[in-house]
C-alpha cells in the first residue's frame, strides 16, 4: 500500500516535470505557432477541434482526410516533415502499373474511380461501342484485378482470333492487313458496321456509290477486293444503246468523259460547263433560261443547234 502511493507520487512529480512549463515542444525547432492555437490547459494529447486551420496549409484536408487523427500523418509531430505525395502514405496497390501520380485517377474522398471513361479517352482508346459495355477485366488480366500493365491498345493483340477466323471475306487470302481500324471503327457493335476509318478516297464512296454493298456485282463481287478495279465511269456504267437516253449519247457527246458532265450523285443532275467555251448557256443571255439540253438540240446524231422553240430563227 505504502509502495503504491510512493509510486503515485512519483508519477504526479514525473508529470509535472515532464509537461509542465519546461515542456520541450516535440514540434521541431521551427513551428511558429502558439502551443495555445492547438493546445488546451487539460491535457497535450487534447487537440482542439477548430483550433488550427489546416486548410492555410499547402496540403488542405479534403474528403476522408478530414476524419483522421493527426498523428496517423504527422507521425514524428514536425508538422512540416509530412510528406504530400499521395504515394508516400498510401500503397501502391497498383505495384507500379499506373506510375506514381495517384491524383490522375483517385480523390481523396475514396478510392472509387469515376472517370474510367475519360482516362481511356485519354489514352486514345475511347470506351465506345461494344467496348463500353465490356468487363474491365476482359481487357485488364491480372490476379489482383488492380494491375493495368500489359496494355494492348492495337486491335488484333486482341482480336487475333476473329481475323483469323474470317470468311466473308476472308482477311488473310483477301489481303486485308491487321491494322483493323483502317476499315472497322470501334463504335460499331459489330464487325460488319465498316467505320469511315476506311479511307477510299481514291473513288469516294458518295452519292449513287454511298450505300452500296461492297461486294455488289459490279465492285468487289464475291468479295474478290483483290481484282483492281478501274475508277472510269465506263468500267461499271456502259451507255447501253438499248436504253433510249435522251440525249442520244453515242453522238458529237462520245468524244467527252462521263464525268465532264456527270457526278456520282444522280445521273439526272447534268451539268456540262466546258459548254460556254462554245455557245454560253450557263452565262450570258441564256443562262438560267432552258430547260433541257434538247431546248436547243435535236435528240440526233448530228447535234445541231436548233433555236426555233424560243427564237425566229435557226443557227
Ligand atoms: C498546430 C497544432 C499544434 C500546435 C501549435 C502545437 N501542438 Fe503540440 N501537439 C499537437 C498534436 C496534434 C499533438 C499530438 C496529439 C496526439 O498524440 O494525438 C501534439 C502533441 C504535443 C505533445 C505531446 C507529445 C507526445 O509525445 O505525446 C506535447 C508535449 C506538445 N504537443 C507540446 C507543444 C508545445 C510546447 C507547443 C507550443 C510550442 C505545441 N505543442 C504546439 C498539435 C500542436
Ligand atoms: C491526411 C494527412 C494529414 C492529416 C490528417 C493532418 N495533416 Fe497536417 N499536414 C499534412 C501535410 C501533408 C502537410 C504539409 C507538410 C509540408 O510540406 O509542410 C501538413 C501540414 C501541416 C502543418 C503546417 C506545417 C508547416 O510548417 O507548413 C500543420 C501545423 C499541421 N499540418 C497540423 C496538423 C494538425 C494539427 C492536424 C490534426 C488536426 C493535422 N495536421 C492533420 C498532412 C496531414
Ligand atoms: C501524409 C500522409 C497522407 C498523404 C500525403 C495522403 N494521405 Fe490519404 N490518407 C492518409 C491516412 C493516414 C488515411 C487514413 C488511413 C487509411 O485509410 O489509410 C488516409 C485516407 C485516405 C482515403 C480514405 C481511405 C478509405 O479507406 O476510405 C483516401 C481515398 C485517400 N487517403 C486518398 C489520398 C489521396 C488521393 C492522396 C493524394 C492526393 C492522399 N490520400 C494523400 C494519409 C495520407
Ligand atoms: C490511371 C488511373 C489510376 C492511377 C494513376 C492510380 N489508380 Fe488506384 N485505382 C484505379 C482504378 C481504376 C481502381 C479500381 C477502383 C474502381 O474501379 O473504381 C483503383 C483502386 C485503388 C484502390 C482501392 C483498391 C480496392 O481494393 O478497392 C487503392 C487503395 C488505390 N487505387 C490506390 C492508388 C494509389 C496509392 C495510387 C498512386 C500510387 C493509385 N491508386 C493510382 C486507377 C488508378
Ligand atoms: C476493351 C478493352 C478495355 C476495357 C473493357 C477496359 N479497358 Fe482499361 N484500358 C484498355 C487499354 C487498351 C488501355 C491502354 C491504352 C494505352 O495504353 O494506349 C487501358 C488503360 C487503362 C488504365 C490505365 C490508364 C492510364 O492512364 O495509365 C486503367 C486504370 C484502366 N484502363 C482501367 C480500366 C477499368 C477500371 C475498366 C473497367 C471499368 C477498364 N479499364 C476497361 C482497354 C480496356
Ligand atoms: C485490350 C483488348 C482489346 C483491344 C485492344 C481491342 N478490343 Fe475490341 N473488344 C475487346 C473485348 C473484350 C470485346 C468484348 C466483346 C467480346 O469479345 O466478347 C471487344 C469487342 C469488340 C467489337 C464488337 C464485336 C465483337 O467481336 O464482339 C468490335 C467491333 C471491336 N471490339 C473492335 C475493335 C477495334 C476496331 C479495335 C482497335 C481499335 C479493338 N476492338 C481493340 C477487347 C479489345
Ligand atoms: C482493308 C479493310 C479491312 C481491314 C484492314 C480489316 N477488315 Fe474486317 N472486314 C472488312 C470488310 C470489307 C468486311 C465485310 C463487311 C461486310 O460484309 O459488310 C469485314 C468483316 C469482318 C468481320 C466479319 C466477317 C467474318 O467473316 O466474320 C470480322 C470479324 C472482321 N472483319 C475482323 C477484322 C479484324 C479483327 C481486323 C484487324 C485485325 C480486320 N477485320 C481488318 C474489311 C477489313
Ligand atoms: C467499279 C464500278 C463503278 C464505277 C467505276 C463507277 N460506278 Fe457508278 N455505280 C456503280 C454501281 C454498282 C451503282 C449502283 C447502281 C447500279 O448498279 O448501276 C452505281 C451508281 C451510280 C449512280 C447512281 C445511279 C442511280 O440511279 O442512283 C451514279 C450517278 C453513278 N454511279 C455515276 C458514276 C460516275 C459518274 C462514275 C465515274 C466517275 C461512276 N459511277 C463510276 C458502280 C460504279
Ligand atoms: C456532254 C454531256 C454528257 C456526257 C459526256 C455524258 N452524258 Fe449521260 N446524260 C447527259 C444528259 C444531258 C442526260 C439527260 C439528263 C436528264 O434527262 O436529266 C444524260 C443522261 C444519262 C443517263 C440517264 C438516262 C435516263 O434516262 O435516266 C445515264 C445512265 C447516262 N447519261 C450515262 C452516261 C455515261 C455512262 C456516260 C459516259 C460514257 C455519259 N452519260 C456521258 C449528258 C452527258
Ligand atoms: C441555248 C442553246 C443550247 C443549249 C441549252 C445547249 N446547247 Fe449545246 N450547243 C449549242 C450551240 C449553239 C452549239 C454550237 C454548235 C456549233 O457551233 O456547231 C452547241 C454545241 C454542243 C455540242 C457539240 C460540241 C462539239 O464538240 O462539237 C455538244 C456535245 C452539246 N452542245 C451538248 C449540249 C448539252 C449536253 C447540253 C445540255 C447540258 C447542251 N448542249 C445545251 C447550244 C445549246
Ligand atoms: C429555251 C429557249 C431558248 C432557246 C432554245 C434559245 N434561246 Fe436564245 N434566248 C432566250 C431568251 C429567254 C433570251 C433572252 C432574251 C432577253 O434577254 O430579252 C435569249 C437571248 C438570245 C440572244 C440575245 C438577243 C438579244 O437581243 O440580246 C441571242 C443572240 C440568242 N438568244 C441566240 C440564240 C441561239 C443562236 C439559239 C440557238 C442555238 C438560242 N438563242 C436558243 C431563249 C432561248
Amino acid at each position: 500500500m505504502r509502495n503504491r502511493f510512493i509510486i503515485f507520487i512519483f508519477t504526479i512529480l514525473a508529470w509535472s516535470g515532464l509537461f509542465g512549463a519546461t515542456t520541450k515542444s516535440p514540434h521541431g525547432a521551427k513551428m511558429k505557432l502558439e502551443c495555445i492555437t492547438c493546445h488546451t490547459t487539460d491535457n497535450w494529447l487534447k487537440i482542439k477541434e477548430k483550433g488550427f486551420n489546416h486548410n492555410k496549409t499547402h496540403f488542405p484536408l479534403v474528403g476522408q482526410h478530414n476524419a483522421i487523427n493527426c498523428k496517423q500523418c504527422h507521425k514524428s509531430l514536425v508538422f512540416n516533415d509530412a510528406p504530400t505525395e499521395c504515394s508516400s502514405c498510401h500503397t501502391d496497390i497498383h505495384e507500379g502499373t499506373v506510375g506514381r501520380d495517384c491524383q490522375r485517377c483517385h480523390k481523396p474522398n475514396s478510392w472509387i474511380v469515376s472517370n474510367i471513361r475519360q482516362i481511356h479517352q485519354q489514352q486514345g482508346f475511347p470506351l465506345v461501342g461494344e467496348h463500353g459495355s465490356a468487363d474491365c477485366n476482359r481487357c485488364h488480366q491480372s490476379a489482383s484485378s488492380l494491375r493495368f500493365n500489359n496494355r494492348r491498345a492495337d486491335c488484333y493483340s486482341c482480336h487475333q482470333f476473329q481475323y483469323e477466323l474470317t470468311s466473308k471475306p476472308n482477311h488473310r487470302l483477301t489481303g486485308f492487313g491487321t491494322d483493323c481500324v483502317r476499315c472497322h471503327n470501334m463504335t460499331g457493335r459489330t464487325w460488319l458496321s465498316i467505320g469511315k476509318g476506311f479511307d477510299h478516297s481514291y473513288f469516294p464512296l458518295t452519292g449513287g456509290h454511298g450505300n452500296l454493298s461492297c461486294n455488289n456485282a459490279k465492285c468487289h463481287e464475291n468479295d474478290n477486293y483483290l481484282k483492281k478495279l478501274s475508277p472510269d465511269c465506263t468500267t461499271c456504267h456502259g451507255v447501253s444503246t438499248a436504253v433510249a437516253i435522251i440525249p442520244a449519247h453515242g453522238t458529237k457527246m462520245k468524244k467527252y468523259a462521263c464525268n465532264d458532265c456527270h457526278t456520282a450523285t444522280t445521273w439526272n443532275n447534268v451539268r456540262f460547263s466546258i459548254h460556254d467555251s462554245w455557245f454560253g448557256i450557263y452565262s450570258d443571255k441564256h443562262k438560267g433560261l432552258w430547260n433541257k439540253c434538247t431546248d436547243c438540240h435535236n435528240n440526233d446524231l448530228t447535234y445541231k443547234a436548233n433555236c426555233r422553240k424560243c427564237h425566229n430563227f435557226d443557227r
